[in-house]
């Protein structure tokens, strides 16, 4: 007797894609991982043994490649202000061909989903043959990047079945993070009162980012704007840039339109001459150091017509709904943990623009979910 396949029993737990289902996993992926990170009982970041000290580390070199590389681009955003350790960065198919002088010792930090990836992979190779630690960021742990790592941090994701990334992005953010906080404490540049600000933030995540799915209206009514568009603009300033680069791919993968991310300030040095009513403008602009800076750039826009579609949060919701068309209201949370809670509503504005389109969302055209190939 055959029974009838159910929507759960195919593993979509009943929602309409498995991208749908992943994206509400955030929360959940976001507590797995810090709890695999995260002594409970001292609210202390324990690492794996590593075979090198974070605290005579010279300096680290981050590769991935598309949105693995975004998070390193927070990671190194971190690892500079609250470690004070020298970050340089590049996407693999770039790094592997350069020759950076890197000094005994240093850091290769490698990031990548599936850990097949074979620019990411070649990368690593490269960095190898310079004698300096790797330590992969991975959410399969039997991979091959797994097995040429001298360290492995696992992204406790689980298996991320459609192309598009999602769980697995906030939890590499997640665990750069707590990298983060460990290198700082080994570097002397966070006393036991800031790691525990820090942790504190954290810990404090995964109820944050369920209350982001509290916004699913506001997100797709977002969609309805961008949905018409031919070309989006992506603006975002600090560790918000490359969740800015981050919301303009998961746009352009699934939704096939065409989006770019700017940092900023970068705007008025040529992209500004894009701007019209056709070209509708999504900025991260949490109410952090950054928030003013950010809103007179969006204010440049507008004036040239510019449609603003704008993710805040509460403390910055009054003086962005003063200028946006849209805005979609985030809770308040720490600056440091901003960047992993802003990812959640840009990667969902994607998923709601491509249901829009009627594209097929977990298997968009021309791409793999692991590019194992040049
Ligand atoms: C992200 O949505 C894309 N599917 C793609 O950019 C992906 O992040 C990239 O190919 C890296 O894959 P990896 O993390 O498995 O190395």
């Amino acid at each position: 007797q055959i029974t009838a396949l159910t929507a759960g029993s195919i593993g979509k737990d009943g929602y309409r894609h498995y991208m749908e289902k992943e994206l509400h996993e955030h929360p959940l992926v976001i507590g797995q991982t810090l709890q695999r990170m995260i002594d409970p009982a001292t609210r202390k970041v324990v690492l794996p043994d590593l075979p090198f000290d974070l605290a005579t580390v010279p300096r680290a070199v981050i590769t991935a490649c598309g949105s693995a590389f975004y998070a390193g681009m927070v990671g190194r955003y971190w690892l500079e202000e609250i470690a004070r350790l020298p970050v340089d960065i590049d996407v693999a198919s770039e790094m592997r061909y350069r020759d950076p002088p890197l000094s005994a010792g240093s850091l290769g930090l490698l990031i990548s989903q599936s850990g097949e990836t074979a620019d990411t992979l070649a990368a690593l190779r490269s960095l190898r043959e310079k004698a300096i630690h790797i330590l992969s960021v991975l959410n399969v742990e039997h991979s091959t990047m797994a097995r040429e790592s001298d360290v492995m941090l696992g992204t406790v994701a689980g298996p991320e079945i459609s192309v598009a990334s999602t769980k697995a992005f906030t939890a590499q953010l997640t665990v750069l993070a707590c990298l983060t906080i460990a290198t700082a404490r080994a570097r002397g540049t966070l006393d036991p009162i800031g790691e525990e600000e820090l942790v504190a933030a954290l810990m404090d995540l995964p109820s944050r980012a369920a209350e982001v799915f509290n916004q699913g209206n506001a997100i797709r009514q977002m969609a309805t704007i961008v949905a018409e568009a031919r070309d989006v603009l992506y603006l975002g300033r600090g560790s918000m840039f490359p969740v800015a680069m981050e919301g303009a791919l998961k746009l352009k993968e699934i939704s096939y339109i065409h989006a770019e991310a700017y940092a900023a300030g970068e705007m008025k040095h040529g992209p500004i001459s894009l701007i019209d009513r056709t070209v509708p403008i999504v900025a991260s602009v949490p109410s952090t150091p950054l928030f003013d800076k950010t809103l007179s750039n969006l204010q440049e826009a507008k004036a040239r017509g510019g449609r603003l579609l704008v993710f805040t949060d509460t403390q910055g919701a009054d003086r962005v709904s003063a200028i946006a068309e849209q805005i979609v209201v985030l809770p308040r949370v720490h600056d440091f943990v901003a960047p992993i809670l802003q990812t959640i509503p840009v990667q969902m504005l994607a998923y709601e623009v491509a249901v829009l389109k009627g594209t097929d969302v977990d298997q968009p055209r021309n791409l793999a979910k692991s590019v194992t190939v040049e």
